[in-house]
């Protein structure tokens, strides 16, 4: 196998394992360093073996991490245990695993001569702040422990940035949705959720009155800032940038399209609201672009029917089956194809479509 630059913590999960893809039909070889907590190597499952280096272990452990980080030029470090309820049921482990994993990746980067962690940030950081679009010179107000171990570890990177030299950026995305994002158990995200309930024909719960708006990501958009934050010419010195679509959809307005797609008429239960999350959610993406070059090129909307065909899949054949059907459906459409991604990550990074 060929050496690989790129090492993707997390790369078994939702994100990661799109940011796996894109870097494969961008011609890398990739390493992949996960614990399989939350993620699958069946996420993986269309992409070549010999592409992706696996390696099974915890970010919490120097060892591993220093395996991983040999002879890797960036890391791109999603590996978290995401969830807001998740960490207000258990806050220790969300630290431990977050911030103790984002600091053993940093400092085994550091001493391996890695030059760069991209870092997984969240938009959870801001909080209930009234401002809307929120910008990064807004003071964070974490409301839940996920989102002040997100927060310290921007902080972090900017300080690993300052003290060793190591190039950092930390991405803030805003509610990435998309092929691969599980549907299943109780801390599963509002859209894959919603769109497995809708296919179940089931009701749709809205934790409470759905008029709660959320700035919703397609994942192409996410991958293609972190390739674009992995390949810039310019030094990164522990900024922070928002990673979002940029418009504001209201969560009954999300259901009416996810119905739409299905053509039907779907029905909506309402439960009351959930201890800490944020009412509305809307990002200014101008720092992103202006430091990155990121726009978000594939709007919401659009990403709804790939996400119905990944649920749909995955409910009747499996993850395997479903993340080689949603790669051939993404590569019918066009917008993907092994074939016409044989340039570097740049290229990969100007079309975000293609993962
Ligand atoms: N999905 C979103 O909307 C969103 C929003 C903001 C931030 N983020 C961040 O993006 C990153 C990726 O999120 P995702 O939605 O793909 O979640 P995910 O759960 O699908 O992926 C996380 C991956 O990390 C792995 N992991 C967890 N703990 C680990 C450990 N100790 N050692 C090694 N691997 C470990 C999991 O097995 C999983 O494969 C996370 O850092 C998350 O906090 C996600």
């Amino acid at each position: 196998m060929a050496k690989p630059r790129y090492l993707v913590t997390g790369g078994a999960g939702f994100i990661g394992s799109n940011i796996v893809s894109a870097l494969v039909y961008a011609g890398e070889h990739v390493r992949v360093l996960d614990d399989l907590s939350t993620g699958s190597w069946e996420n993986l499952a269309a992409l070549e073996h010999s592409s992706v280096e696996r390696i099974q272990g915890d970010i919490r452990d120097a060892d591993t991490v220093a395996r991983a980080c040999e002879g890797i030029e960036v890391v791109l470090h999603q590996a978290a245990l995401g969830s807001v309820p998740r960490s207000v049921d258990d806050p220790i482990t969300s630290n431990a695993v977050n911030v103790g994993g984002t600091v053993t990746v940093l400092d085994v980067a550091r001493r391996m001569g890695v030059r760069r962690v991209v870092f997984a940030a969240s938009s959870a950081a801001y909080g209930d702040t009234e401002v809307l679009p929120k910008h990064e010179d807004m003071a964070p107000r974490p409301l839940s422990p996920y989102a002040v171990t997100k927060r310290s570890c921007e902080h972090y990177c900017e300080v690993f940035a300052r003290l060793y030299g190591i190039e950092t950026i930390s991405l803030r995305y805003f509610n990435v949705f998309g092929p691969h994002q599980t549907p299943e158990g109780v801390y599963a995200a509002a859209i894959p959720r919603f769109v497995d309930a809708a296919l179940a024909r089931k009701p749709i719960r809205i934790f409470g009155d759905g008029e709660q708006t959320r700035d919703f990501c397609y994942v192409d958009n996410a991958v293609a800032a972190n390739l674009l934050a992995a390949s810039t010419p310019r030094k990164l010195t522990g900024e922070i940038v928002n990673i979002a679509g940029g418009r504001r959809v209201g969560l009954n307005d999300l259901c009416a399209e996810i119905g739409r797609h299905l053509g039907r008429h779907l029905v909506v239960e309402h439960a009351p609201a959930r201890a800490g999350d944020v009412r509305h959610s809307l990002a200014d993406v101008s720092r992103a672009k202006q430091l990155i070059g990121y726009e978000p090129k594939v709007r919401w909307e659009e990403g709804i029917e790939p996400t119905i065909r990944f649920v749909d899949a995955l409910r009747s054949s499996g993850l395997a089956a479903a993340a080689r059907l949603v790669a051939a459906f993404r590569a019918r459409r066009s917008l993907v194809s092994a074939r016409d991604t044989q340039g570097g990550v740049n290229d990969v990074a100007a079309r975000p479509e293609a993962t």
